[in-house]
């Protein structure tokens, strides 16, 4: 069955979104908006399987979503919304719960980095969190997903309990009418120079909000000194620059940095070689900050303006979440007769 093209995906309110989620997630979601109808989330249910301090959690859900909008992503014409304002996610993950099984689980390697050894103080959400983002996708039966490197195995997840889900309802479906499959396989869209952005401390770690040193992160917020100081700063090695991708195989921090720079001028690593293979850091590094700071600068004052105005936040996530729910209540409808559920 052809289903619809859809796009859907979404961010955490955690604090500090950085420039991995800008180049990895954010900067494609502002791309698919001219070819597809995209439903972009921040995703409040998911930062609660770690705990967040009820008062910092809306002003990271409205930093969010003010870099969605000051990123370029237009909720007028697309979906904008925060997650807990749609019930029907929750609903539908309680219904994945029941189909994934123990085993999928087990082998995530998130649940696993995110508990550490602490496993038993773990929330039984965290270890359910990839249930919950299979239903964000497929209660808009989205075809399409794009995500950095680091939410690939959630998404093989996610095509998984919606096979299952097809497989063991398949009669159910046909006799509702739906023909025979409910759900889509979504597709991950996982491309482009940097899937994978590295700490600007230690090019073998990602990138991440999490991490203690803000030096090993360039986020959304920063200023231009601060871009300048922590590209600056980055770690490198002494050898100058390769002339061949080839060359940075081995090289991770000169890898991350100079698939950062693809990234931002929207080439590849092999262009960005071509112009400074055999040259020294220093001077690919003030071509960086100068890069990054005309494409970040703007942003970062947008999302302050932006800041200033709660109201007008809160009143994008209403209208989002309307539409939002709309589509999700229709699914939800069908998933319930599916399953067997009676309702009136
Ligand atoms: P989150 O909030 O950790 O990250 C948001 C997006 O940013 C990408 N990303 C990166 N990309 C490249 N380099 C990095 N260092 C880097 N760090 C983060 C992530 O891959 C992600 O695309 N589970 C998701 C949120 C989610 C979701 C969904 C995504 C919930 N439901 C449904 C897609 C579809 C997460 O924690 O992302």
């Amino acid at each position: 069955m052809a289903f619809k093209e859809r796009v859907f995906s979404g961010v955490q309110p955690t604090g500090n979104l950085h420039l991995g989620n800008y180049l990895g997630a954010i900067t494609k979601f502002v791309a698919l908006q001219e070819r597809y109808d995209c439903i972009y989330c921040v995703v409040d249910l998911h930062a609660i399987t770690v705990w967040q301090d009820p008062l910092e959690l809306p002003k990271a859900t409205r930093e969010v979503t003010a870099a969605f909008i000051a990123c370029g992503i237009d909720p007028q014409r697309h979906i904008v919304f925060n997650q807990s304002q749609v019930a029907e996610h929750a609903e539908l993950a309680w219904i994945f719960n029941c189909v994934a099984r123990m085993g999928w689980l087990n082998r995530m390697t998130q649940f696993k980095e995110k508990a550490g050894k602490d496993r038993e103080n773990a929330s039984v959400g965290l270890f359910v969190y990839p249930n919950l983002m299979a239903a964000d996708i497929l209660v808009y039966r989205a075809t399409h997903v794009p995500v950095g490197e680091d939410q690939k195995q959630h998404l093989e997840l996610a095509r998984d309990i919606a096979q299952k889900f097809n497989n063991d309802f398949a009669d159910s479906i046909r006799a509702h009418g739906h023909g025979n499959v409910f759900f889509p396989q979504p597709e991950p869209l996982i491309q482009g120079p940097a899937t994978r952005v590295m700490s600007l401390r230690d090019g073998t770690k990602k990138m991440s909000k999490s991490e203690p040193s803000d030096y090993s992160r360039i986020n959304l917020t920063d200023d231009a000194d601060a871009i300048a100081q922590k590209i600056r700063k980055a770690k490198t090695d002494p050898e100058p620059l390769p002339s061949e991708e080839k060359g940075l195989e081995t090289r991770p921090e000169a890898d991350n940095l100079v698939g950062i720079y693809a990234a931002l001028k929207g080439t590849s690593k092999t262009e960005v070689l071509r112009e400074f293979g055999g040259g020294q850091f220093s001077t690919f590094k003030s071509a960086l900050i100068d890069l990054a700071v005309a494409r970040l600068g703007p942003i970062g004052a947008e999302m302050k303006r932006l800041g200033r105005d709660p109201a007008y936040i809160d009143s994008v996530l209403a209208d989002g979440a309307q539409r939002a729910q709309v589509i999700a209540a229709e699914t939800m409808k069908a998933v319930k007769d599916i399953v067997g559920f009676v309702r009136s």
